[in-house]
């Protein structure tokens, strides 16, 4: 929940003040409702956190918001204003962040699959980094940045062997994906040189491409510190030896996104503070094993920032009860099923507004937001209105026995790879997204309607 969601005194949901009854008459349903205050906080402590933790090894972090989570301009200001920079990952996202105006030199562009177009578009704004993901890609990026007479500002991505599957990391070799530059021997056509060794070599010796050193990200929703601290022992190491190999320097380091929040109160990521000060500690080991100056470290947390900023409000319709049968829980019984009751409350969007369930299984929570009830608890689903079976917003939490159509609900959390993940499915318009602040509410992003979406129908 945003620090400033709180119910008021006649038992209604409100953030910054404002209820979310009001919210609705103004704006409707579905909605996601953001606190700018509590990004802004969150921004902030995120930022500070890090940069506590490695003033005295780099003088700081380079903290980037990775726009893919949730993006539009307002959010690129508050971003700027908190002393963040931006991650972008296409030439949409680009766009987003130059109708914002933040300087290039603060925006970072992903992606492995690149085109002409958004390489040139990341040229035209002077991007501080582009992040290169293949060797095709840099020999790419540096010609046209040759032929335009420029140099690219490059990181290289590479794929370090750590990949955090969701709450834990398995430090094995993780190749087998579309992303990055391998560091495993023998990735390249010549004996013993791995892709990433090549590419170092290639874009030290590009005219086109300055190098600005390397890159990682080793996964999403990742609760503990040991992953990225692994990755960035690995790194360094690598760095370490392509300087002396190839008498360069590489004075950045990113360590990516990838830090986790609490989604229902079985998650328990640890504090920013935490896993700063634990890859700190390792990353100062590992140069003063090595002999090295730390390089500049920079992160590019996503969901940290924005995820427990947001909630969605939904509007109930249908319920019906069924009855479910199940194994019994107790083994000396097994064989004999029990039954028990669950009720399917219906709200007025669903995966089209949060795809993450049906996606990745991801558990959420619910509360009845527009009153409260001392009815007792009652096994819950919560549902979308898409014709899918899957269409779950809320796998199992206790509602009130008395949830009845008009009610309203508020999923909590939804603030990254929601909205961003959105989707027209059954011709739902996608919802659109108010910020409060200062107990003001103001729509930052419009909702769609009917109209924009039959717009694109050409009708021939
Ligand atoms: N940097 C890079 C290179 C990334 O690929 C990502 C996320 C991030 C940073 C930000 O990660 P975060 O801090 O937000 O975890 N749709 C999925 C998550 C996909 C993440 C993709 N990359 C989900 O809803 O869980």
């Amino acid at each position: 929940w945003a620090q400033d969601a709180a119910r008021n005194d006649s038992g209604q949901l409100t953030v910054g003040g404002i209820p979310v009854s009001e919210l609705q008459q103004q704006y409707g349903t579905p909605l996601f409702v953001m606190s700018e205050d509590d990004f802004r906080a969150r921004a902030r402590a995120f930022s500070d956190a890090f940069n506590n933790a490695f003033a005295d090894i780099c003088g700081g972090v380079d903290v980037y918001y990775a726009g893919k989570s949730f993006l539009c301009t307002a959010v690129v200001r508050w971003v700027e204003e908190e002393g963040l920079r931006l991650d972008t990952a296409s030439g949409g996202e680009l766009a987003v962040a130059a109708k914002a105006g933040i300087p290039g030199a603060d925006v970072a562009l992903h992606g492995n699959n690149k085109s002409d177009r958004e390489i040139h578009r990341a040229l035209d704004m002077k991007l501080g980094r582009i992040v290169v993901d293949s060797l095709g890609e840099l020999v790419r990026v540096g010609d046209i940045a040759q032929r335009r007479g420029e140099q690219a500002k490059v990181m290289l991505r590479l794929t370090p062997g750590v990949h955090a599957h969701t709450h834990e990391f398995i430090a094995t070799a993780h190749e087998d994906q579309k992303f990055g530059l391998s560091m495993a021997a023998d990735t390249t056509e010549q004996a013993g040189l791995s892709a990433a060794e090549e590419a170092v070599a290639a874009a030290s010796a590009h005219p086109g491409i300055e190098l600005l050193g390397l890159h990682c990200h080793i996964g999403s929703q990742i609760f503990e510190p040991d992953g990225f601290a692994l990755a960035a022992q690995k790194l360094l190491r690598f760095l370490a030896a392509m300087q002396e190999k190839y008498s360069i320097v590489l004075p950045e380091l990113d360590l990516g996104g990838g830090y986790g929040i609490a989604y229902t109160p079985v998650d328990t990521p640890r504090p920013a503070s935490e896993i700063a000060e634990a890859m700190a500690a390792v990353v100062r080991s590992t140069c003063a094993e090595l002999g090295i100056d730390s390089p500049r470290i920079s992160i590019e947390p996503g969901r940290a920032i924005v995820g427990s900023t947001t909630f969605t409000l939904y509007e109930v319709g249908t319920l019906k009860t069924v009855r479910v049968d199940a194994p019994a829980a107790d083994a000396s019984d097994a064989g004999n099923n029990v039954t028990y009751p669950r009720r399917y409350v219906s709200v007025d969007g669903g995966m089209s507004d949060n795809a993450r369930p049906v996606l990745y299984d991801a558990d959420y929570s619910a509360i009845l937001a527009s009153r409260t009830s001392a009815a007792g608890p009652q096994l819950s689903r919560v549902v979308g209105k898409h014709c899918e079976s899957g269409d779950i917003v809320v796998r199992d939490v206790y509602l009130p026995e008395d949830v009845a159509a008009g009610d309203l609900l508020a999923v909590p959390g939804t603030g990254a790879y929601c909205w961003a993940l959105s989707s027209n499915y059954n011709y739902l318009a996608r919802p659109g997204v108010v910020a409060v602040r200062d107990g003001s509410a103001r729509l930052i992003v419009r909702g769609e309607t009917e109209e924009d979406l039959l717009n694109r129908d050409m009708g021939v």
